[in-house]
C-alpha cells in the first residue's frame, strides 16, 4: 500500500482499552489531496484509528497506541511533537457537536489566536468570516458573531465545529460522522465543503453511510473487529470488494 504521495502512513497500529484490543495491526497510507472514507459496523474500530491520528487517544487515559504513524514522514508519537501543535494541522470535527462555551466569533478565532496565525484584529476577522463560509454558516452567523455558539441549533452547531477546525488552515482533518446531526440541505453542503478541501488537504471521514462514502471519497477503508480488512479506490471497494466481509457489510448483511 506504499504510494509517494502519501500523506500519512501507519504501520503495525494496536490499540488497547485496557485488556480490549481495539485496532489489530493496521498498516495504511493514506494520500494527500483525497478524500478517504473509514466504513464498518458499529464498535469495529473506526474512532479509535481516527484519533491515533492527532493523538487524541491521549486524552484517555486507559488508551495505549502502538506501532508507527508519521505525517510528512514525521513520528507523531516521537515525545518531542507537541499534541497541541500536532492538533492544529491535524483537525478534528466530532460526532457530536461541541462547541466552547464562547461567541460564535471566539469559537472560531480560537485556534488562530493560540496559534498566533492573525497580524491584526481585521485579519482575525477575515479569517473567522472564511472559515465560516466555507462551513456555510456565514449567512446564518454573521449577524449574530457575538452570540454564543452553544445557543445555534445541532447543525448550525457542526457547521460552527467545522469552521473552528478549518480556522487553522489544517492538513489533514478528520472528520468523525460529521453529518450524523445534520439535515440534507447541511449535509450537502459539507458534502461540497470537503470535496473543496481536499483541494488543499488530506480529510479521512468515518461514516455510516455508504452513499455518503461513495459520493465524497476516493479511497474507502473497511474495518471490522479492529482489523482493517480491505482498502483501496472507493469505487472498486463498492463494485467488487474482494474479502466476503466486505461484500456482506456494502450488501448490508452485517453492521
Ligand atoms: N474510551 C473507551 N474506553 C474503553 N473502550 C473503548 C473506548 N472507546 C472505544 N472503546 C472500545 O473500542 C472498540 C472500538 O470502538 P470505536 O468507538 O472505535 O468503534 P467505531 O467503529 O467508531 O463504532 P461506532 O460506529 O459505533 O462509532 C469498541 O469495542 C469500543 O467498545
Ligand atoms: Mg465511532
Amino acid at each position: 500500500m506504499q504510494n509517494d504521495t502519501a500523506k500519512i502512513t501507519a504501520r503495525g497500529v494496536q490499540v488497547y482499552y485496557g485488556d480490549t484490543h481495539a485496532i489489530k495491526d493496521v498498516d495504511v497510507d493514506i494520500a494527500a489531496n483525497t478524500v478517504t472514507a473509514f466504513i464498518g459496523p458499529s464498535g469495529c474500530g473506526k474512532s479509535t484509528f481516527l484519533r491515533c491520528i492527532n493523538r487524541m487517544n491521549d486524552t484517555i487515559p486507559v488508551a495505549r497506541v502502538e506501532g508507527d504513524i508519521r505525517i510528512d514522514g514525521e513520528d507523531i508519537y516521537d515525545k518531542r511533537v507537541d499534541p497541541v501543535q500536532l492538533r492544529a494541522k491535524v483537525g478534528m470535527v466530532f460526532q457530536k457537536p461541541n462547541p466552547f462555551p464562547k461567541s460564535i466569533y471566539d469559537n472560531v478565532a480560537y485556534g488562530p489566536r493560540i496559534h498566533g496565525l492573525s497580524k491584526d484584529k481585521a485579519d482575525l476577522d477575515g479569517i473567522v468570516e472564511n472559515a465560516l463560509r466555507r462551513a456555510a454558516l456565514w449567512d446564518e452567523a454573521k449577524d449574530r458573531l457575538d452570540a454564543p455558539g452553544t445557543g445555534l441549533s445541532g447543525g448550525q452547531q457542526q457547521r460552527l465545529c467545522i469552521a473552528r477546525a478549518v480556522a487553522t488552515s489544517p492538513e489533514v482533518l478528520l472528520m468523525d460522522e460529521p453529518c450524523s446531526a445534520l439535515d440534507p440541505i447541511a449535509t450537502a453542503q459539507i458534502e461540497e465543503l470537503i470535496d473543496e478541501l481536499k483541494q488543499n488537504y488530506s480529510v479521512v471521514i468515518v461514516t455510516h453511510s455508504m452513499q455518503q462514502a461513495a459520493r465524497v471519497s476516493q479511497k474507502t477503508a473497511f474495518f471490522h473487529l479492529g482489523n482493517l480488512v480491505e482498502y483501496g479506490e472507493t469505487s472498486r471497494i463498492f463494485t467488487s470488494p474482494e474479502d466476503t466481509r466486505t461484500e456482506s457489510y456494502i450488501s448490508g448483511r452485517i453492521g
